[in-house]
């Protein structure tokens, strides 16, 4: 475990998973007389950051919000501006993480995207595939009723094919076929630029996830307010239905 909480605080192990909806680069832009496009691409330095943080930290998944299903309804130069950003990025930064160790993987509506940032995802989840230092997730087109429809179609057609019975479908078989399947469901979600909703994100995953949310706006998200969302989690006491009382008794 990690260091001793004051007398009575709960303590937890450092989270394994972080889930970020790095939210604000907008608003931050317009505070510094900017296009919108610059807040985006001041975010992904932010990115970069804490990716490096969650690394050093020994986070084992950290999963970026990027992109909502919802988000293609922004105007169509927003939009455009964020996919060559996406695949800017992708070409620049993978070596990096190639070289630090980190496993990339998309969550998302592959088939949305562009020929050109698809092959550059699979590219980089092809390189990256025998890392083991930590996986980075980017969302991608991505949302959580998405990622449930998508879930149930493939177990549907598993039915259909007669592979399986719908008896047999319970909450392992769908949790096997969401985006984030093979991973520890979040432990911490962190949200920036004070919104306090969900927004579609991983909507299965979240079912135990503690929230954080930072009226931070994303751009502007550094270590110290990492180390706030970090000591807020330390101390949750994680019950998952059981009583104080049980939780603590197990602990022992
Ligand atoms: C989050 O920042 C990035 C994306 C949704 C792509 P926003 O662009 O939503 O920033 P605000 O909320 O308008 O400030
Ligand atoms: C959520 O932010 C999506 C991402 C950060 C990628 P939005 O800015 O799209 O969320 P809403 O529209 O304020 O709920
Ligand atoms: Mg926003």
């Amino acid at each position: 475990m990690g260091s001793e909480m004051p007398s009575g605080e709960p303590s937890q192990p450092p989270p394994r998973h972080i889930a970020i909806i790095m939210d604000g680069n907008g608003r931050w832009a317009s505070t510094h007389d900017k296009p919108r496009h610059a807040g985006h691409r001041a975010g992904v330095r932010v990115a970069r950051a804490m990716t490096r943080a969650c690394v050093e930290a020994g986070v084992e998944v950290l999963t970026l919000f990027a992109f909502s299903s919802e988000n293609w309804q922004r105007p169509a130069e927003e939009v455009n501006g964020l996919m060559r950003l996406f695949v800017e990025v992708l070409q620049r930064e993978v070596n990096e993480l190639h070289a630090n160790g980190i496993q990339l993987r998309f969550i998302g509506a592959r088939d949305q995207l562009s020929e050109l940032l698809r092959r550059r995802i699979a590219a980089a989840e092809a390189k990256t595939a025998g890392n083991a230092r930590m996986t980075l997730v980017l969302a991608v087109a991505y949302g959580g009723r998405w990622d449930i429809v998508q879930a149930a179609r493939r177990v549907a057609a598993k039915v259909r094919a007669g592979d399986m019975d719908p008896q047999d479908v319970d909450e392992a078989v769908l949790g096997r076929h969401l985006a984030l399947s093979g991973l520890p469901p979040p432990d911490l979600l962190i949200r920036t630029g004070g919104e306090q909703r969900v927004s579609n994100f991983l909507l299965w995953d979240l079912a135990y996830t503690e929230l954080f949310f930072s009226p931070v706006l994303w751009p502007d998200f550094g270590l110290p307010e990492l180390s706030r969302a970090m000591d807020f989690f330390r101390q949750r006491q994680r019950r998952f239905g059981r009583t104080s009382g049980q939780v603590e008794a197990l602990a022992d």
